[in-house]
């Protein structure tokens, strides 16, 4: 595909002086990244970047080409980096490398869809997305490197960890917390006032009535842990 995308030149919402943004990572959640910056008008370019070799060249998006991390060193400063990568340990060690490394000039930047619900009243860390139609509510607080996916709803007073991923549909009840580098899988619930600890996984579907505890896979309805048989 090679015809060109009107929205990958400077938008005309965006103002003269906006920085250029890199979405890292040319994966399906790159895209949505890409997808949702493109529509937020917020920068003056939205370009990609991949690790990748095969990918180099190729397109995240119609005229959308994944770049190597060479590029970025060429680029005029400062500039936006989002890591979208939507596996969270990956993702939390691409941002810490990058801008130790090839990103240097770069300040970690997020993403917000303008289809996003977000409070005035929430705060957001560096480097999270906000895809289209999820809802973070009032007094929300979200870590660095934090995915809210597709539609998925952080309730008020809620706390999500750094490197965090709230998964397409799942839903936070009111002041719900939700520890570093946890998954909330697609669909899932957790009642108000839960807790999900650092690295723990709540499935696809699941309906948490208690707290989970660190490092644990939780799924089902009621929520229980997942145990492996012994190999
Ligand atoms: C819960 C989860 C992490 C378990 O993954 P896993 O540790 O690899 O577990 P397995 O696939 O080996 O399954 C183990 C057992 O749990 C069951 N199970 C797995 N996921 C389940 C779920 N979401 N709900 C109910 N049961 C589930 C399996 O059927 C299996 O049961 P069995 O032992 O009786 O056969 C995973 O299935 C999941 O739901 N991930 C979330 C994915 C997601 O939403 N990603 C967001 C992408 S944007």
């Amino acid at each position: 595909m090679t015809a060109s995308f009107p929205s990958l030149r400077a938008p005309a919402a965006a103002p003269g002086d906006a920085p250029v943004l890199v979405v890292f990572g040319a994966g399906g959640h790159g895209r949505v990244a890409a997808d949702a910056a493109l529509a937020s008008r917020a920068w003056s370019a939205v370009l990609a970047c991949d690790r990748r070799e095969q990918l180099w060249g190729s397109e995240l998006l119609p005229g959308l080409r994944v770049l190597a991390p060479g590029a970025l060193r060429e680029l005029p400063r400062p500039w936006g980096l989002h890591v979208a990568i939507g596996d969270n340990a990956s993702r939390r060690r691409e941002a810490r490398s990058l801008l130790l490394d090839e990103a240097r000039a770069a300040f970690l930047a997020s993403v917000v869809h303008p289809l996003a619900a977000l409070s005035p009243s929430a705060q957001l860390g560096p480097g999270c997305l906000l895809a289209a139609h999820c809802v973070v509510g009032p007094l929300a607080l979200l870590g660095e490197g934090v995915i809210v996916n597709h539609t998925a709803v952080v309730d008020h007073d809620c706390t999500v960890g750094a490197w965090a991923h709230v998964a397409p549909g799942a839903r936070l009840g009111g002041a719900a917390r939700v520890g570093a580098g946890a998954l909330l899988g697609s669909g899932c619930s957790l009642l108000p006032g839960l807790r999900v600890g650092d690295n723990s996984v709540l499935g696809a579907g699941a309906v948490a009535l208690r707290d989970l505890p660190d490092s644990e896979r939780w799924a089902g309805v009621p929520a229980r842990p997942l145990h492996r048989a012994p190999v």
